[in-house]
């Protein structure tokens, strides 16, 4: 038994609540962890909406928020391999099981362990911002020197994208609004304030000839306003807007498996990738954590430590 934190119906925050819930028993497939820590997604906010049902699993409420975590392996499912019990590993909670818990259930095939010298703080950032931010700029693609567009920038997938592109040896441009830019040129990027400047020019003064890619976290409208800046649009990978296909650009591709998140944690441990944790919090104050990223602007990535 454990104390989690989630919605007995769809809504806004008013349907979140703290309840106690056994142990998850691990199914086919999927190890039961003790929790370190969680991360806090844009996407924990929108399932608890209602706007993208099924992808928590479907299971009847009360749902527990998150879809990342760093814990410790208490006990494995039938058809687990590589994982055993006293590990630490990180990874990705897609059957269900939430991760704002002391306990939750892990899918085997989407997590790994935790290589020495990694914090399960950092750990779990990385099944959704880092992974997202290594499949974004592997997409692109773009060799040392060329200039990349980060819209956005100051987000948790936004920070982690820029840190990487700038370790690939990538000249990063970034927007983002006032408080951001403190974090953007902290990691070397060179910033465009979208709340104080009129993006389209400012980005044209700084790269006249146009973006060799373009990595948009934001969509809409703002996507609509910085598409043009790519020498061409099919260097526009957007991570979250699915109309991209209409400009000419791509969605990004995504690749949650074991692999993949081995390769993220390698790249944080040589410290060109870990998503930047601006905000920690005790799983009491995950009404905080969470509120913090349903504001839209939250700076980097916040986190919920468990145990
Ligand atoms: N496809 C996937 O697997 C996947 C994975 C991860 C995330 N996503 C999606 O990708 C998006 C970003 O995720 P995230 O975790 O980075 O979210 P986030 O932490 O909330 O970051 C979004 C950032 O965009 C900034 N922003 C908002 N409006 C802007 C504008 N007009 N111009 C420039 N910046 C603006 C926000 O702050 P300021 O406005 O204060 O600068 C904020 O820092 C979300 O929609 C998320 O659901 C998809």
């Amino acid at each position: 038994m454990g104390q989690a934190w989630g919605f007995g119906r769809y809504g806004g925050p008013e349907v979140q609540e703290f309840f106690d819930r056994p142990d998850p028993a691990p199914g086919r497939g999927e190890v039961l962890i003790r929790v370190a820590a969680a991360g806090v997604n844009p996407l924990d906010h929108l399932l608890r909406s209602g706007l993208v049902d099924g992808l928590d699993g479907g299971r009847p409420f009360p749902r527990v928020l998150g879809m990342e975590a760093a814990g410790t392996v208490l006990a494995r499912g039938e058809d687990v391999s590589g994982l055993e019990v006293g590990d630490a590993v990180f990874g990705f909670a897609l059957t269900g099981g939430g991760t704002y818990a002391e306990t939750t259930v892990l899918s085997a095939p989407n997590t790994a362990r935790i290589p020495e010298g990694l914090s399960p703080t950092v750990a779990a950032t990385l099944p959704v911002a880092g992974t997202t931010a290594v499949d974004a700029l592997d997409q692109l693609g773009l060799p040392a020197g060329a200039t990349v567009l980060v819209n956005g920038v100051g987000g948790g997938v936004g920070l982690a994208v820029a840190r990487l592109a700038i370790g690939r040896e990538l000249r990063v441009v970034g927007t983002g609004s006032t408080a951001k830019r403190e974090y953007a040129e902290a990691i070397g990027v060179r910033f465009i304030d979208y709340t104080a400047e009129d993006v389209a020019a400012a980005a044209r003064e700084l790269v006249p000839g146009g973006f060799d890619g373009i990595v948009d976290l934001v969509g809409g409208t703002s996507l609509r306003t910085v598409a043009p800046l790519a020498r061409h649009p099919r260097e526009v990978i957007a991570v979250g807007d699915v109309t991209v296909p209409d400009l000419g650009g791509r969605l990004v591709e995504r690749r949650i498996d074991r692999e993949n998140l081995e390769r993220s944690a390698r790249l944080a441990l040589d410290g060109v990738l870990a998503p930047v944790v601006t905000a920690v919090h005790p799983l009491s104050d995950a009404p905080a954590a969470l509120a913090t990223v349903e504001t839209g602007h939250a700076p980097g990535k916040v986190v919920i430590e468990v145990a």
